[in-house]
């Protein structure tokens, strides 16, 4: 495998432009991490809404005992990627957030961390729950905490060696404009859902002018969403989208690759989730082809601007994205 790597502005930090996605990683995720990183991945995307750091910090470790990876190489060619969850936005809950992730993963710092979502949710003891829920007593229920208040706390944590880099996900223009105006350290990573179906081209233009390097989530379109989303329950599956398919088989590779090697080729990352070790490997054979002018002139056609990560689909009526 020849890894392709981002440069994260300010650190110059070398990030994966593929890496491995944990959400729905909820059947043994230490051997699932460690055969991950076995397979050559070097950037885990983790976050404490997805319950299982405490068994993704396993398959870390694992690996590092087993001289799969160093630690002290980690720095450049490993990021751990984990995400601040929406009740713990307050300037007062940052710290203890990341605290928790840190100790349960067994970490001293992550390469990476990034704000999951811009909804501040009432902040919910960890004690009670953890991570904190979405609705309390079948409702939303915000808390008073600025972006301008959370970033600057983001910004404490760089500053005490927590985060090497800090970066944001879910963020559209209007709200990263306004973080621009008073960032002392400006987001490294923005991720947001993009594949065929919800291209997003001019967002990703921008941010990427910007100085921001852009990550994509959910690269297979709905495959993730069917159980939630109606939308994700009629599209095409992606994978097996005609147009996608046709372009495999002209290069002799899976329509998972062609999807994956689609975000790449616009310097976008990746972050892809399976069980299936097979399917963990050859997600990551993306660097020994190249799609032609044709192939993405194809694959713009199938822009629909169709989003399946919407908070509707869970019953949170926040309409984030509209
Ligand atoms: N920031 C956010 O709000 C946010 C939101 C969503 C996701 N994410 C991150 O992005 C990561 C990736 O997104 P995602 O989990 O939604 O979906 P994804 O990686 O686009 O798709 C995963 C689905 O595709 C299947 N799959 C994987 N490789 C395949 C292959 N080669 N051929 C056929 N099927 C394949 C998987 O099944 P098998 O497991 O059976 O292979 C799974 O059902 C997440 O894990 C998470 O880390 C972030």
């Amino acid at each position: 495998m020849n890894q392709q790597h981002l440069n994260l502005n300010r650190t110059n930090d070398k990030m994966p432009i593929i890496g491995y996605g944990c959400w729905k990683v909820e059947d043994n995720p230490e051997q699932v991490i460690y055969t991950a990183i076995k397979n050559g991945y070097r950037l885990i995307d983790g976050a404490a809404v997805y319950n299982n750091e405490i068994g993704v910090g396993r398959g870390i470790k694992r690996a590092i005992k087993e001289g799969i990876v160093k630690r002290q190489d980690l720095f450049g060619i490993y990021n751990e990627n984990i995400e601040l969850w929406n009740n713990y936005h307050n300037k007062a809950h940052v710290r203890a957030a990341i605290d928790r992730t840190l100790k349960d993963m067994e970490l001293d710092y992550v390469d990476l961390y990034i704000i999951h979502f811009p909804v501040p949710l009432k902040y919910v003891d960890p004690a009670v729950e953890y991570p904190g829920p979405w609705l309390i007593d079948g409702k939303v229920e915000l808390e008073k905490s600025p972006m301008h208040e959370l970033w600057a706390e983001m910004e404490n944590l760089v500053d005490l060696g927590l985060a090497h880099n800090i970066g944001i996900s879910n963020f559209n223009a209007q709200l990263i404009m306004d973080l621009l105006t008073y960032a002392n350290y400006k987001p490294a990573t923005l991720q947001i859902e993009l594949h065929p179906y919800l291209q997003q081209t001019s967002l990703v233009q921008w941010v990427q002018e910007q100085g921001i390097q852009v990550t994509a989530y959910s690269s297979f379109g709905p495959s993730s969403y069917t159980v939630f989303s109606e939308s994700a329950k009629t599209a095409t599956p992606l994978l097996e989208h005609d147009v996608i398919k046709a372009i495999a088989s002209k290069h002799e590779k899976t329509p998972a690759q062609v999807l994956l090697r689609w975000s790449i080729e616009k310097n976008v990352a990746v972050i892809p989730k399976s069980m299936s070790e097979e399917r963990i490997r050859s997600n990551l054979d993306v660097f020994s082809f190249k799609l032609d002018d044709n192939d993405h002139q194809e694959i713009k056609k199938l822009d629909e601007n169709l989003r399946f990560n919407s908070l509707f689909a869970y019953n949170i009526r926040i309409p984030l994205f509209n």
